[in-house]
């Protein structure tokens, strides 16, 4: 049997029930729709499936149209996806969504994915094959890495993307390509796949040396970027800034702050800050702790302090302001690294000596490159 009809039948009976998935034989229509296909495409781009769920869950309660979200504020938006990471994918839905809205229909074809903002090759394979029913394929990293050991190829997203358009079955891509990224998911993992539960071992010329392919790139490491924020507190509230809507964690709320120069002490570099940020005059007190956050492209180590203000604080570089209890933010989008911070000021690390690292990577919270 070819490939795809060996791939097909193992999908037909150990597919993963996901929500965003029309389940066969359902009497629903036999492609998921395209909203739900969409959001979850965007999710679940650099965020693994089990994370995505409950937020994908509680996205489409909210807004269980293209047209409610068109019409949502952007930022209930952000504060949907607070904790999720990588908010230029929420901007971008959102923008996307009024672009839906204001043509009266989802595009029908891979051009007309390709031109709303933030979808990619990948997003507009997966919405187009699964939900539109079109023989596309649909590469993401997963199904790069199946489809290099498949091919003993080295990997790369363009020439893997052309070698499953040559593999892809008439009248069933959606089924092939969520089959490729379940096989990717479950057995062809990047380390130790078990090839020996693959239901397409015999066709894959990288059997021998699975691990060989796709050719790992180096990595150079993310530098360190000393940063420093300020917990602000009066009567019981703390300051919470909403920062610029471009640029890293564009349209958050955060503590006010931002980087430190080279060699810059957390207590003058906060001090500059909040004067050139909000125009005032500070004095830094009480260390609380450092918080760690990892991005795709640098390793941001923040310094938390208390200060004092006086005068009252301008927008400046901001958008927004609030004081705000620190323990019942609620649904204001805070990044993962400003909830870090905000826990500093309900419970002060214990200062010196700092607890050891762990380097794994937290789960990505920032821009896209
Ligand atoms: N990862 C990305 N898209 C997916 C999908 N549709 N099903 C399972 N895993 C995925």
């Amino acid at each position: 049997m070819p490939l795809a009809a060996d791939l097909l039948t193992w999908y037909d009976r150990h597919r993963r029930t996901l929500p965003w998935r029309a389940e066969p034989g359902s009497d629903r229509s036999p492609h998921a729709s395209p909203y739900a296909t969409w959001v979850s495409e965007i999710m679940l781009q650099q965020t693994r499936v089990d994370t995505v769920i409950p937020y994908f869950e509680r996205f489409m309660a909210r807004w269980p149209t293209v047209q409610d979200l068109a019409t949502a504020p952007l930022d209930d938006v952000l504060g949907m996806w607070s904790g999720l990471g990588y908010y230029s994918r929420a901007r971008n839905l959102h923008a996307a969504a009024a672009q839906v809205a204001a043509a009266g229909a989802f595009p029908g074809d891979v051009a007309g994915w390709r031109a709303l903002r933030g979808v990619g090759p990948y997003v507009a394979g997966a919405v187009a094959s699964i939900a539109l029913g079109l023989d596309v394929p649909a590469v993401d990293g997963n199904v790069e890495r199946v489809l290099a050991r498949v091919h003993a190829h080295p990997g790369g997203r363009a020439a893997v993307h052309e070698l499953a358009s040559t593999l892809v079955p008439t009248g069933r891509a959606g089924d092939f390509n969520q089959a490729l990224m379940d096989l990717g998911s479950a057995i062809c993992t990047s380390r130790r796949p078990a090839c020996r539960d693959c239901p397409i071992s015999d066709h894959c010329q990288g059997r021998r040396e699975p691990e060989s392919y796709p050719v790992r790139r180096k990595r150079t490491p993310q530098p360190l970027r000393p940063a420093v924020a300020a917990a602000i507190v009066r009567d019981g509230s703390v300051l919470l800034m909403r920062r610029p809507t471009s640029g890293r964690f564009g349209g958050l709320f955060d503590l006010p702050g931002g980087m430190l120069e080279a060699d810059e002490a957390p207590s003058d570099g906060l001090r500059r800050l909040l004067s050139q940020r909000l125009g005032v005059t500070a004095a830094p007190g009480a260390p609380l702790g450092v918080v760690r956050h990892t991005l795709t492209h640098m390793k941001i180590v923040r310094h938390v302090l208390r200060a004092e203000i006086s005068g009252s604080p301008e927008l400046g570089h901001y958008t927004a302001m609030r004081w705000s209890s620190p323990t019942a933010t609620g649904e204001l989008g805070l990044s993962t690294l400003a909830r870090k911070a905000l826990a500093l000021v309900n419970a002060p690390q214990a200062l010196l000596p700092l607890p050891p690292r762990r380097d794994t990577p937290e789960p990505p919270d920032g821009e896209r490159r």
